[in-house]
């Protein structure tokens, strides 16, 4: 009998791409469920929606029943929860769909696979769990304490740790993944890349957050996505794996690498108000990936940024479309609801 995995979230930037790396890697089913909100986007699996081995379903993971209908329906054996609210922004803003989505969303998820006796859950997470380091501290490890500093950090955090009680109390066969930053095609331009290439297109000003000395560690999405499938053929239950690129930049520097790629001046840069709490440095140690996985990052981050900029300059009605939130006019006709 064939393997179908569930996928949630796959509407949205990594799941898409995680999806489109299973169905050419693999020969699994996959189930995408995704509550389509103003990040997710089926436009984003467009190349995909016809394949006999891809199926969408629309609905929230905080739905009981509707998660469990997916499940009996599809006979799911294995879950990659990517779905959730990520961005750190808009946590600041409003702090309650972060803890619906990210910790009452996973626990639906995780009762589901209980109850439904899944076979392999990796839950997808961020290195942001970990807090902030300072310029000399030695990259996060999976033995680093969670200090999350951010609405989003902290709901991701409450989520990893329920996962966590699963795995002891219930023996669910879980796995927890922590990436660094993800940049790549169909990333909604609300994060740093996505919105400075957009910007920079356009010639608007590129709003950079304080003194732009913040340090990410880059990972293209190809390279995240096939660690969270490593994670789930290889990774061993109850164990967390972290995922980088090594690839540590300031993001002032990101900023100028965009802009010398589209060969536009630097008078673009404005400077302004710092985030709240705006975490200085991340930055992984993923040995653990590599030693237990036979996983590492392939792409560079001078290789990736140059295909990123590449695919916005070529799929600029995408990107028009994203910003005029077109698809989410079509979604609500489809689906009769008021997106969220
Ligand atoms: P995204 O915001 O692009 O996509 C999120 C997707 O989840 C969207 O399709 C959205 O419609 C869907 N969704 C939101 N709430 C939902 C709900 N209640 N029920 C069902 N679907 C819902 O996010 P992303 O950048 O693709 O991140 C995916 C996962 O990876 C997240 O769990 C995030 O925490 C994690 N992660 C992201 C990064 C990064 O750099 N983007 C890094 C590490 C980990
Ligand atoms: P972001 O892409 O939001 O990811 P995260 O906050 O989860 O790391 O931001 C990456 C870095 O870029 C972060 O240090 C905040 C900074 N930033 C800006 O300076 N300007 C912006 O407009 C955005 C969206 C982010």
């Amino acid at each position: 009998m064939s393997t179908t995995v569930l996928v949630t979230g796959g509407a949205g930037f990594i799941g898409s791409n995680l999806i489109r790396w299973i169905l050419r890697h693999r020969s699994w089913h996959v189930v995408n469920l995704d509550a389509l909100t103003y990040a997710g986007n089926l436009e984003n699996l467009r190349d995909v929606e016809s394949d006999p081995r891809y199926a969408f379903v629309y609905g929230r993971v905080e739905d009981a029943a509707a998660v469990s209908q997916v499940l009996q329906e599809y006979d799911v054996c294995g879950i990659i929860h990517c779905a959730a609210e990520s961005h750190v922004d808009r946590s600041i803003l409003s702090v309650e769909p972060f803890v619906e989505t990210n910790v009452r969303g996973t626990l639906v998820l995780l009762e589901a696979a209980r109850s439904h006796g899944i076979e392999r859950f990796v839950h997808v997470s961020t290195d942001e769990v970990y807090g902030s380091l300072g310029p000399n501290d030695p990259p996060f490890t999976e033995e680093s304490p969670l200090q999350p500093n951010s609405p989003y950090a902290a709901s991701k955090a409450a989520a990893d740790c329920l996962v966590r009680a699963f795995v002891h109390t219930y023996g669910m066969p879980a796995i927890v993944t922590r990436c660094s930053n993800n940049y790549g095609p169909y990333q909604f331009p609300e994060k740093l890349i996505p919105l400075m290439i957009t910007n920079a297109l356009d010639d608007q000003p590129l709003p950079v957050y304080g003194d732009g000395q913040q340090v990410r560690d880059w990972i293209y999405v190809d390279d995240h996505c096939r660690g969270v499938v490593a994670a789930y053929e290889r990774g061993r239950i109850g164990e967390t794996y972290n995922f980088g690129g090594r690839s540590e930049r300031r993001n002032l520097d990101v900023v100028y690498s965009i802009l010398r790629i589209l060969g536009k001046t630097d008078d673009l840069v404005r400077h302004v108000p710092d985030r709240p709490g705006h975490d200085r440095r991340y930055a992984i140690d993923c040995t653990k990936a590599e030693r237990e996985l036979g996983w590492m990052p392939e792409i560079s981050f001078d290789e990736g940024l140059e295909r990123t900029v590449r695919w916005y300059l070529d799929n600029q009605s995408w990107v028009q479309s994203v910003r005029a939130g077109e698809y989410r006019r079509y979604y609500q006709q489809q689906y009769g609801w008021r997106m969220g």
